[in-house]
């Protein structure tokens, strides 16, 4: 049986991530009798003269509305080198000089909370002998074997949020409103907010998409009557015979950007369409402030499952949501692959059926000709 374990948050931050600590500390102190130790700025808190603090109850008190993380977190780090050719690597010797002080602070087990990068990271861990359960986070809802990471409901609230104040500019302007959110290389906050907050079209990495495409379906909505549009792309959509568009390519220790599909689509669509656009940048908008009360709920239970989880001997596992159950599932599987939207699933379908344009060069033939 466990004594002590270590949390830490890793790769972006995400609405929700101190409700998870919130609910680790008090369940392995209340409920197990465990102490807990924070583990700050992700694992670069494990090396040199480490930066770490106990948390007990009385330190997370009030946690569960704040939004990012009182433990701080960073990507990549030094746990991951990219080479001039992009290949990734794990330095030995920088996971060997972690997991001494693990050893020394008394640090049994690890609870990580991250993405796919800091998962992989996390799996390394395990592999050294520091049992390692993870909490599946991040607002582009990108990690496989779970329905949902902690965060993205937040992110698709502010971006559906952002998409109703568009409309009426737009509508009032008569123009083309673009909204670029995040989600890497998946289009989850793009399709999910596109449906709630009625976009015309939505573009998505999953769908590729033709510039023609999408201004006839602008011009399709101007000759019925309605004299604006609402566009929202992922920064990650992919127009067909082109290359991603990214802010910056990254080096050794931080992974490449994108952004930039918006404004392009705003100066492409004008010249196309002949009316005014204009494009807004969510950013970070999507990932700062308040966890709304769904991930709160979810980051609770996330956390509390995964103390469980160790308490019970599971290692090298990831908590996730499944049929509306927190389950565990190989952390190696759920990093195996990227979740992607299903271009023919359901929601797609959906989306199409009630008049959404994916942009996509035979997009006609998915909607009713007049
Ligand atoms: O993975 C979360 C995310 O917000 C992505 O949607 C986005 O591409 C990226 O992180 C932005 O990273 P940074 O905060 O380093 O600019």
């Amino acid at each position: 049986m466990y004594k002590t374990i270590g949390i830490l948050t890793g790769g972006g931050d995400a609405p929700g991530l101190n409700a998870v600590i919130r609910a680790v500390v008090t369940t392995a102190t209340g409920q197990y009798g465990l102490n807990v130790i924070g583990i700050e700025d992700g694992f670069e808190g494990l090396l040199g003269e480490t930066q770490t603090r106990p948390l007990t109850a009385a330190d997370v008190r009030g946690l569960l509305p704040r939004g990012g993380t009182i433990l701080g977190t960073r990507n990549r780090g030094k746990f991951v080198e990219r080479s001039a050719e992009g290949v990734d690597s794990k330095p030995d010797a920088v996971y060997k000089e972690a997991v001494e002080n693990i050893r020394r602070l008394g640090i049994d087990a690890l609870v990580v909370l991250g993405g796919e990068g800091t998962l992989a990271i996390s799996v390394e861990f395990d592999r050294l002998g520091v049992p390692v359960v993870g909490v599946p986070k991040t607002i582009d809802n990108d990690l496989a074997c779970t329905e949902l990471t902690f965060g993205f409901i937040t992110a698709l609230d502010i971006a559906t949020d952002a998409l109703d104040r568009l409309h009426t500019t737009a509508e009032s302007h008569d123009r083309v409103m673009i909204l670029e959110v995040m989600g890497r290389n998946t289009g989850w906050i793009a399709l999910h907010s596109g449906l709630a907050g009625g976009a015309d079209v939505i573009l998505i990495p999953e769908i590729p998409f033709t510039m023609k495409s999408v201004a006839d379906r602008i011009r399709a909505r101007d000759e019925a009557g309605s004299n604006f549009s609402i566009v929202v792309a992922a920064e990650g959509a992919l127009e067909t015979g082109r290359e991603l568009i990214y802010q910056d390519k990254g080096d050794r220790q931080h992974a490449p950007r994108l952004g930039g599909i918006g404004s392009y689509c705003q100066r492409e669509l004008e010249t196309l369409t002949g009316k005014e656009a204009r494009c807004v940048v969510l950013g970070h908008l999507q990932r700062g402030g308040r966890p709304n009360a769904f991930d709160r709920m979810l980051a609770t239970n996330y956390g509390s499952c995964a103390v469980r989880a160790l308490v019970d001997g599971k290692r090298g596992m990831m908590v996730a949501l499944q049929a509306g159950d927190v389950i565990t599932v190989p952390i190696s599987l759920a990093i195996a692959n990227v979740k992607t939207v299903p271009a023919d699933g359901q929601l797609v379908r959906t989306a199409r059926d009630t008049g959404i344009s994916f942009g996509a060069p035979d997009e006609a033939r998915y909607h009713r000709q007049p």
